[in-house]
């Protein structure tokens, strides 16, 4: 035995000794669980139609002291009768404030007018956590899109309308103002049939209708995390609503700054908007397009999305059961082999030891991992492994129970405490854990010492930041005294825990019974048995609403009065999460959960990006996380939760990330052929061709269910295969429009209904999405289908439409619900006349692409004129010492190219490829610089309505963007 494998045997057996079990050895946590199990369940939450009625029972406020100036009104609001105390404590004096901040953003606040100083946060959301908007200079009630009106008559309510058109956007008339120090109530008046959409994270359909509540309490839900309709990973308190008349539309945006659990009833004629803390802090943006809407939220108030690097728009592949750093090399070999696309491999908990973060278990030894790191390195390819935000704590009584990232955090005093100042102790994958309270700096101070020492270890290139909304498994806190049982198992079956009912998942989509009946009855005889083997472990849905009686005087944060519909069992807000009573460390406020819980996925991946600029010294990090708030674009990506293996997921998975665009978070995918359950060659063949589009494309599922890599099925290889040589092809464009969201708040994935706003028909639309302007997508998106529909807009005002694969026109007939032929491996997509694509042949690699040549795809419009824009720097670091701008102009047969900055790539520009134009043009003449070139090497062709230019990198050697260039068509 040498001296390596000595060790490495030693190191095996400890970790195997000291893993914890199933079932886990300790009691589940007693203290909060029984006031849980005890708490009165009285009254209502909106699911209680028995529940009192804020509007009916409570006084409402009228205004007084009102003051208004050009730039806005101030006005004292004062409780206009009794004190209801519905669901808390009524706040008696209020103040009104209202900002004519730009032209297109109207602000208006209601915040209690007296405050003691550490009162603050339990009512106003620091602008240290998410931006706050002020007013930019000259702005004033004359320069404004947008009107506020108000009325005491009966109590105070207010409007908000557009100047020119008068029509009304927002009105609480009829209604009443609530604000309790735990419940605030709102209601708008809504038009007949609105289209509001928005309003991240939910699983629903994009267009949210008008029977629909959004629940925000960010959670997670490890037997299903796909449950339509509920509080998802994330909170976005912002709708965008667009009302079509007379063949055209307006939008607007509405956006509520403020983190408390919340919840937005969408009904036939109004909107209600609870929260169970904070202020009213409402922006009001006046569009008039989705676009303007889109692009005022992000850039006005959460900041425009980060610019991500070059390589992050590659494929990545992960899996929950990857076992040791073999195991991914042969993946990432496989992947080659199959001549597909791959640029990062990930690693889930895997490689951890003990699941403690900024460990290596004894399967991923460090001195092996450097080796395979250097080996993928040089390949152009990356490691992007998990990160939790927990912290191990260690077992007191254990002297070689020792964690270092616990001893610094202690010492850094970064945890999060009780009330009484211990340490808050929660439950994680690795056991009772502390988190980090990334309100404080020093919280930040401790990450990014952990990055750094970490990356001296293993030269990672970025983090997925998981379980941040945040999750615990105690119910409450976990208490002081059971850390001596460290290392436990959570409290319930972990996938892929031997002799559970989920040690393997027998689940497989639908239609496999059909396309493979064997298999399938296997799947399911083996699943009858082993849930009677193994009685499911996993924890059950309460249905008992939890609601308390309001204390006078009293605030109760683990009980609120209200309730909101949180999904977790009863609702509670307890449940799966660092309790609301756990206390941070921003003196003198010493906020609670309950004010930050929303906040915490925002908090912690900021951080994380910080760290991360600290190690990559400059370089754009690659960094998603699990849980966003209001302004995490500006730092992080993000992933839409664990999917399930079916086709209704992978259906939700367009809706998800259109609210993301709208939020400003294009870095968006999905669990690309299902996380949970089994893929099938069908369903992961179609959703590989799917999440194509999606900027953030990974395959990713856990551990109990069979491997799915793009490679598993020959058939998903091919189609992966072809759909990845377009998504790779595509990287110019799609890098394009990352910067135009950086500096314009752009957005990448588009609806339908945004590019065409006019067309009332498009207002639903979340089966096909665009990306960017010019490409229409559409999936399939069920079993056994070799067709499937589509519309294609415009085409009554004259829009062309060409098929990607033919460059022939689509014939299709405005309003047409168009049959398109889809066998398996072909997934519909069309380029939309009038638009430029600028195109590099795919390599094996992001950065392989890069070096092709380039193209031009040209589709004409029926004008016979098309533009196009390109941006490129070096795709890498946070700043850049060059970049370049390129405009692109096609008219009366000329090509014209207009260059702006010095970022050079050398690489010449090879095919032109005009669609829609069919004549053969006698001759051709190209200038660059205005200096005319000898164009013999430049053959011309055209057929099927295409034109085709080719041998142009002959004449274009400096590369094709290092002048402007004007190549003219001669007929
Ligand atoms: C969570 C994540 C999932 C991960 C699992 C284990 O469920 O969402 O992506 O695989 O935890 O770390």
């Amino acid at each position: 035995m040498t001296l390596s494998s000595a060790v490495i045997g030693l190191l095996v057996a400890l970790a195997t000794a000291q893993q914890p079990q199933y079932p886990p050895a300790f009691p589940l946590q007693p203290s909060l669980a029984s006031a849980y199990n005890n708490a009165p369940s009285v009254l209502p939450n909106i699911l209680d139609s028995s529940a009192p009625n804020a509007q009916v029972v409570c006084s409402g406020y009228k205004a007084s002291n009102v003051q208004q100036s050009s730039s806005g009104i101030q006005a004292d609001l004062t409780l206009a009768g009794t004190a209801c105390n519905v669901y808390g404590n009524d706040i008696k004096d209020l103040v009104l404030s209202v900002r004519y901040q730009s032209q297109s953003r109207l602000a208006v606040s209601i915040t209690p007018k007296y405050l003691a100083p550490h009162n603050e946060s339990l009512y106003i959301l620091n602008e240290r956590f998410t931006p706050l908007p002020g007013a930019e200079d000259g702005c004033s009630n004359t320069t404004s899109d947008l009107a506020f009106s108000w009325s005491n008559n009966p109590t105070f309510q207010f409007m908000v309308s557009r100047v020119g058109s008068g029509e009304t956007i927002f009105s609480t008339y009829g209604k009443k103002i609530v604000f309790e120090d735990q419940f605030l109530e709102l209601v708008t008046s809504m038009v007949p049939d609105y289209n509001v959409y928005g309003l991240a994270e939910s699983f629903h359909s994009f267009r949210l209708g008008t029977n629909y509540t959004q629940t925000f309490w960010n959670a997670y839900n490890l037997d299903n995390d796909q449950l339509p309709d509920v509080n998802g990973h994330s909170t976005h308190p912002v709708y965008l609503e667009t009302r079509y008349g007379n063949g055209s539309s307006t939008s607007h945006g509405v956006y509520a700054r403020n983190a408390h659990g919340q919840e937005w009833l969408l009904r036939e004629d109004s909107i209600t908007y609870r929260t169970i803390g904070g202020s009213f802090d409402f922006y009001f943006l006046s569009g008039p397009t989705p676009k303007e809407v889109i692009s005022q939220y992000q850039v006005g108030i959460v900041n425009t999305p980060i610019m991500q690097s070059y390589w992050s728009l590659g494929f990545h592949q992960c899996r929950w059961g990857y076992l040791n750093w073999t195991n991914l090399r042969d993946v990432v070999e496989l992947y080659a082999e199959q001549g597909i696309q791959l640029e990062g491999i990930m690693n889930d908990l895997d490689y951890l030891n003990l699941n403690r973060i900024f460990t290596n278990n004894a399967n991923y030894p460090v001195g092996e991992g450097k080796e395979f790191l250097d080996w993928l390195h040089a390949r152009g390819q990356y490691y992007l492994p998990i990160l939790d935000p927990n912290v191990y704590a260690p077992d007191p009584t254990n002297a070689s129970d020792t964690y270092a990232p616990y001893d610094r955090g202690v010492e850094l005093e970064v945890f999060i405490r009780n009330g009484n100042n211990s340490l808050y102790y929660g439950m994680e994958w690795n056991g009772f854990s502390v988190w980090p309270d990334f309100s404080v700096p020093q919280a930040q101070q401790f990450w990014t010492e952990q990055f750094v020492e970490y990356r001296k270890k293993l030269a990672f290139d970025g983090f997925w930041l998981d379980v941040s909304d945040p999750t615990s498994w105690c119910t409450g806190s976990c208490g002081q005294y059971q850390r001596s049982l460290n290392p436990v198992h959570v409290p319930f079956a972990l996938p892929g825990d031997p002799n559970t009912s989920i040690a393997v998942d027998f689940r497989y989509p639908e239609m496999f019974n059909i396309t493979n009946a064997t298999e399938a009855a296997a799947a399911s005889a083996s699943r009858a048995s082993q849930m009677s083997a193994y009685p499911s472990m996993t924890l059950a849905p309460s249905p008992v609403l939890r609601r308390t009686l309001a204390t006078p005087g009293v605030r109760n944060i683990n009980f609120p009065p209200y309730a909101i519909n949180n999904f977790l069992p009863g609702h509670s807000l307890l449940k799966q999460v660092i309790a609301p009573n756990a206390t941070h460390l921003d003196g003198p406020y010493n906020s609670t959960e309950y004010e930050l819980h929303n906040l915490y996925g925002h908090l912690s991946g900021n951080a994380t990006y910080n760290a991360l600029v600290e190690v990559y010294e400059g370089k754009r990090p690659w960094f998603i996380a699990r849980s966003t708030f209001a302004g995490s674009g500006s730092f992080a990506g993000h992933w839409g939760g664990d999917t399930n293996s079916d086709w209704g997921d992978m259906y939700f998975g367009i809706s998800q990330a259109l609210q993301f665009s709208i939020v400003g978070i294009p870095y968006f995918g999905v669990e690309t052929c299902g996380f949970n359950g089994n893929s099938d060659m069908e369903l992961c063949t179609r959703w590989m061709q799917l999440s194509a589009w999606f900027p953030m494309y990974r395959n990713h599922n856990n551990r109990n269910t069979i491997a799915q890599e793009a490679y598993r099925w020959s058939t998903t290889a091919e189609s992966t295969r072809r759909i990845m040589n377009i998504r790779y092809s595509l990287l110019p464009y799609t890098y394009t429009l990352f910067h135009k969201a950086n500096k314009a708040g752009e957005t990448v994935l588009r609806a339908l209904a945004w590019e065409f706003p006019d067309d009332a028909s498009l207002k639903a639309i979340d089966n096909q999405f665009m990306s960017g302007p010019a490409l229409l997508v559409t999936p399939v998106l069920a079993p056994l289908a070799t067709t499937v529909q589509g519309v294609f807009p415009g085409v009554a005002a004259g829009t062309i439409w060409y098929d990607w694969y033919t460059l022939q026109k689509v014939d299709v007939v405005a309003g047409e619900n168009k049959t398109m032929s889809a066998p398996i491996e072909h997934q519909p997509i069309a380029v939309r006349g009038g638009y430029i694509i600028p195109i590099q042949k795919a390599g094996n690699t992001t950065a392989m692409s890069r070096k092709s040549p380039w193209s031009l795809l040209i589709a004409l419009d029926k004008d016979g004129k098309a533009s196009g824009e390109l941006y490129l720097d070096d795709g890498i670091n946070i700043v850049q010492n060059a970049t370049k701008n390129v405009e692109i102009e096609f008219s009366k047969g000329m090509l014209s190219t207009k260059v702006a900055g010095d970022f050079q790539d050398g690489i010449p520009l090879a095919n032109i490829t005009i669609a829609g134009a069919s004549a053969l043009p006698k001759d051709i003449s190209l200038h660059i610089d205005g200096a005319a070139c000898e164009t013999a090497v430049v053959e011309v062709k055209t057929g099927g309505d295409v034109t085709y230019i080719t041998g142009l990198e002959g004449v274009t050697t400096g590369g094709a963007w290092q002048n402007d260039l004007t190549l003219k068509l001669v007929y």
